[in-house]
């Protein structure tokens, strides 16, 4: 176990804010993360935190940042030919991703290249490129921080949605997540190549049926391509969520804007795309001090060198007003800020 006391947690966000915790603290194993829970006091400020890619510090935090340093990958192989890959909650999730489209297990390789840890891809249900985390989870392991009991949780119990879990809401800071299982396919059903613009990177490549690593290479590069890579230009991915409407909101919208690209969810609700309507009120590419809006991409804020929370905190809010004057839609943050 790890600990750290009046510790810079500028390693451990990809938004490279330079802010400082109380304590921080390491476990690799579930021995440890069970001496950990006996470590917090109930009524200290607690920090769960992963790779730091969905996070934005506004300043020191008073109390204990917790991370898990637990790794390792298991597969085993189920009746029915699936995979169950167990991997600690301290992986890289891109390297669960890498093992496997090694080995043919189907299932992660859209999910290609988001950053972050595999103990995050169950709190934040990560997705892209019309692929989910959840759909692949079996399990979750935790200790529970009140007791130091192992509990394990079903997929069913954790109630995903669009990036949303119980971690985040009821379970919050309840938990230490030690390991996640993933269920892979080992027989090849179709693949995932709807969305976007992977076909036509497919077609300039001239791939008419792309094998698991070849479809991985393409995300890998449109990933690339769009996102500002953090050790360049700080940054935490998509900063905000995409915002769903009601269908009478959406269609006086689309009405107004017949090009407007939407995602159908139900009867009843449209998905807008964040980066379009941030892109239609003129940020993308701006700067306002040391804080920006990725020139690729209108949903990433970036830190230009030095930004401080405050500063990215000051130009996500004058982004949402204007996207509330313009098109009436309220947008919030996806990125979890402290
Ligand atoms: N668009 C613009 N201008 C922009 C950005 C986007 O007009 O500056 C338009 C695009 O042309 C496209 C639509 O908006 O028609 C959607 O854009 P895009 O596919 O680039 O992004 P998204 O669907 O809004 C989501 C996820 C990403 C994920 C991509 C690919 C959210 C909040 N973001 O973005 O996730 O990589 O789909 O599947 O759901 C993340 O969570 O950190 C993340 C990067």
């Amino acid at each position: 176990m790890r600990i750290e006391k009046n510790y810079s947690l500028l390693k451990h966000n990809t938004f490279g804010i330079d802010a400082k915790c109380h304590r921080f603290v390491e476990y690799e194993t579930v021995e440890e993360a069970q001496r950990v829970t006996e470590m917090l006091a109930a009524d200290e400020p607690l920090l769960i935190v992963g790779e730091g890619s969905n996070l934005l510090l506004t300043g020191d935090f008073q109390g204990t940042v917790v991370h898990s340093a637990i790794k390792g990958i298991e597969s085993a192989l189920t009746a029915n030919g699936d995979i169950l890959l167990k991997a600690g909650s301290g992986e890289t999730w891109d390297d669960v991703v890498a093992c496997c489209v090694e080995n043919g297990w189907q299932g992660a390789e859209n999910l290609s290249l988001i950053p972050g840890e595999v103990g995050a891809s169950a709190v934040q249900n990560i997705g892209a490129y019309g692929a989910e985390v959840k759909d692949l989870i079996t399990e979750v392991e935790a200790v529970e921080i009140a007791t130091g009991r192992i509990s394990t949780f079903s997929r069913e119990s954790c109630a995903y949605g669009y990036r949303d879990s119980k971690f985040k809401h009821e379970w919050k800071n309840h938990y230490l997540i030690t390991h996640v299982t993933y269920r892979l396919r080992t027989v090849g059903a179709p693949l995932n190549v709807a969305y976007g613009n992977i076909q036509a990177e497919l077609d300039k490549r001239g791939i008419a049926e792309p094998t698991l690593k070849q479809l991985r290479e393409v995300i890998i590069a449109i990933r690339r391509e769009k996102l500002p890579d953090p050790k360049v230009e700080g940054n935490a991915g998509s900063f905000f969520m995409n915002p769903v409407v009601d269908r009478e909101v959406f269609e006086s919208l689309q009405h107004q804007y017949p090009d407007m690209p939407h995602y159908n969810i139900d009867e009843a609700h449209e998905k807008v795309p964040a980066g379009w309507l941030i892109d239609q009120c003129g940020w993308k590419g701006r700067t306002v001090g040391r804080a920006g809006v990725h020139a690729k991409q209108a949903l990433v804020l970036v830190n230009r060198g030095g930004a401080t929370g405050e500063e990215i905190v000051q130009l996500c809010n004058a982004i949402c007003q204007d996207v509330k004057s313009k098109f009436g839609i309220l947008i919030s943050p996806e990125v979890n800020i402290i």
